[in-house]
């Protein structure tokens, strides 16, 4: 009896500290939602909307609460979130209205009472200045700044001719009927996401079905100075009653996005409240020079702090949807550090964002990371357990000590 229970006892030690181990290190998401992506919903098939002018659900259904993003080029572009405790919640649109002029109230999100949470991101400028000094610092360049483009004012491509049902995503471009967008424009693809994963691209962000993700890129536009470089700014619109603020998380792996050790959080929460998270938009500090970059093609990229504004983004999803006083808060991202190459070298750059609700994603040790630890904390812990085991036999075993009667 003894000698059988010998190999079990630790057996099961080590399967228990394995678990443990494993189990503190990587907590497998498994979490799903249904995804099904529709363009413009309600609309009558007989009416369409004007050229470059569309609406996108991704409506994403949990086990009893569903996810709406409405993603819009109605105005400057932007993504409306909903977050409602109903699986049976709806999306509907008043078209006529919302493609007037004064579109209050013309997108409602019903049952009412079943939203938990909303919030729109709108891209609604981008701005050029010439980097005389090489500084890539905004700030002290406030003379410099050519007009902005706004994006309201850009006509975008249709939704239709790039949908995919399949992957879930989107992408539309937009430009300025002005010479420096002739060969060039501003991209946005849009993506939902069924479950847990990482997109193999850089900057690879982790992302879980409570989140979409926002891939913006400028290509072919053709610099208005010698120097340029460029800014985007981002408004959010939430309830009254919220609070924005951006947190920096570092870490010590950047397996996934190499060279870059954080990740940049800005959170919407209610200003009274600490328990409930509302909700995010996160970006790891780094831009791309080239459609495929390599190392050398990464940039980083700042955002300024967030600001108070007083005037509604200029999307249809904000007048829309908001119909009571929302708050309003917004950021500049600026790309590129001083020394780096200006946007004429390569006539490229791309950034990556993730927008969602709830607790944001975080990067966890890659497999490499946790081969490193697990060798560095088991090879102790398996010669304690050897150690341990080698005792416990010498002491057990019978024939070392019978007893002496
Ligand atoms: C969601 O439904 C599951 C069972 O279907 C239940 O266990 C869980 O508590 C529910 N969650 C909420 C937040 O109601
Ligand atoms: C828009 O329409 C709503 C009602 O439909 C009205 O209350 C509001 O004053 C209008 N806003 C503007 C700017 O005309
Ligand atoms: C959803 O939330 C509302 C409050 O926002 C609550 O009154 C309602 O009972 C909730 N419904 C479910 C199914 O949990
Ligand atoms: C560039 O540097 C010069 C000298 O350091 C300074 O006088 C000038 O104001 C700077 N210009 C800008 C736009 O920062
Ligand atoms: C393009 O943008 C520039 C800079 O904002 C502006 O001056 C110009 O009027 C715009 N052109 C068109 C056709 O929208
Ligand atoms: C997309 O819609 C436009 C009208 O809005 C239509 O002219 C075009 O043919 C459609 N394209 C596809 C691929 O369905
Ligand atoms: C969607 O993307 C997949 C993978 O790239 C591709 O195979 C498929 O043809 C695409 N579908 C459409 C409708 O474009
Ligand atoms: C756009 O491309 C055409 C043909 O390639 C070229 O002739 C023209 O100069 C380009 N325009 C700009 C602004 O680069
Ligand atoms: C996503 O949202 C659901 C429902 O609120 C929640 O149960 C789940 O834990 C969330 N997943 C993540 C990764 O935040
Ligand atoms: C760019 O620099 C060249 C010479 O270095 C100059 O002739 C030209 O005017 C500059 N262009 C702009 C837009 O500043
Ligand atoms: C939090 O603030 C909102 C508006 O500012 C208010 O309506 C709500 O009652 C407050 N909640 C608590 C628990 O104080
Ligand atoms: C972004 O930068 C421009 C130029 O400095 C400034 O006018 C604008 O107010 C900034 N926007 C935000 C939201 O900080």
């Amino acid at each position: 009896m003894i000698n059988s229970f010998k190999p079990r006892c630790f057996l099961a030690v080590l399967f228990y500290t394995l678990g443990f181990v494993y189990g503190s290190m990587g907590k497998a998401d498994s979490f799903r939602r249904k995804v099904s992506l529709e363009l413009n919903p309600g609309l009558k098939p007989s009416s369409t909307t004007p050229p470059g002018v569309d609406l996108l659900h991704a409506r994403a259904v949990g086990d009893n609460d569903t996810l709406h993003f409405l993603f819009c080029t109605v105005g400057a572009p932007g993504v409306l979130l909903v977050h409602t405790n109903s699986t049976q919640s709806s999306v509907t649109v008043n078209w006529p209205v919302f493609l007037s002029r004064n579109a209050s109230g013309s997108l409602r999100v019903e049952p009412e009472d079943s939203v938990q949470y909303s919030s729109v991101l709108v891209f609604t400028r981008l701005l050029e200045y010439d980097d005389l000094n090489n500084t890539a610092d905004p700030q002290t360049n406030e003379s410099i700044f050519l007009e902005s483009y706004n994006l309201q004012d850009f006509s975008w491509s249709d939704m239709n001719s790039t949908l995919n049902l399949t992957l879930n995503t989107v992408k539309i471009c937009g430009r300025n009927k002005s010479y420096s967008f002739s060969n060039g424009s501003l991209c946005l693809q849009f993506s939902a996401f069924e479950s847990e994963g990482r997109e193999e691209a850089w900057p690879s962000l982790p992302h879980t079905a409570n989140t979409s993700q926002l891939h913006v890129w400028l290509e072919g536009v053709m610099p208005r100075a010698n120097q340029s470089r460029f800014v985007l700014e981002l408004q959010t619109v939430n309830r009254a009653g919220f609070q924005t603020k951006i947190d920096v998380h570092r870490f010590i792996d950047d397996e996934y996005t190499p060279s870059i050790f954080q990740v940049s959080e800005w959170q919407s929460s209610p200003a009274n409240s600490t328990s409930f998270v509302g909700g995010f938009s996160q970006w790891k500090p780094v831009a791309y020079r080239k459609k495929t970059p390599v190392l050398e093609d990464a940039t980083p990229c700042k955002n300024s702090p967030p600001t108070s504004l007083d005037r509604r983004p200029p999307s249809a999803l904000v007048s829309a949807y908001f119909t009571h006083n929302p708050i309003i808060h917004g950021i500049n991202i600026s790309f590129s550090v001083a020394g780096d190459p200006f946007y004429s070298s390569t006539h490229f750059l791309s950034w990556t964002l993730l927008m969602g609700m709830g607790t944001p994603p975080s990067d966890f040790f890659s497999p490499l990371v946790m081969a490193i630890m697990a060798i560095g904390l088991g090879t102790p812990l398996v010669l304690i357990l050897v150690g341990g085991v080698y005792v416990c036999i010498r002491k057990k075993d019978p024939s070392s000590y019978e007893p002496i009667n």
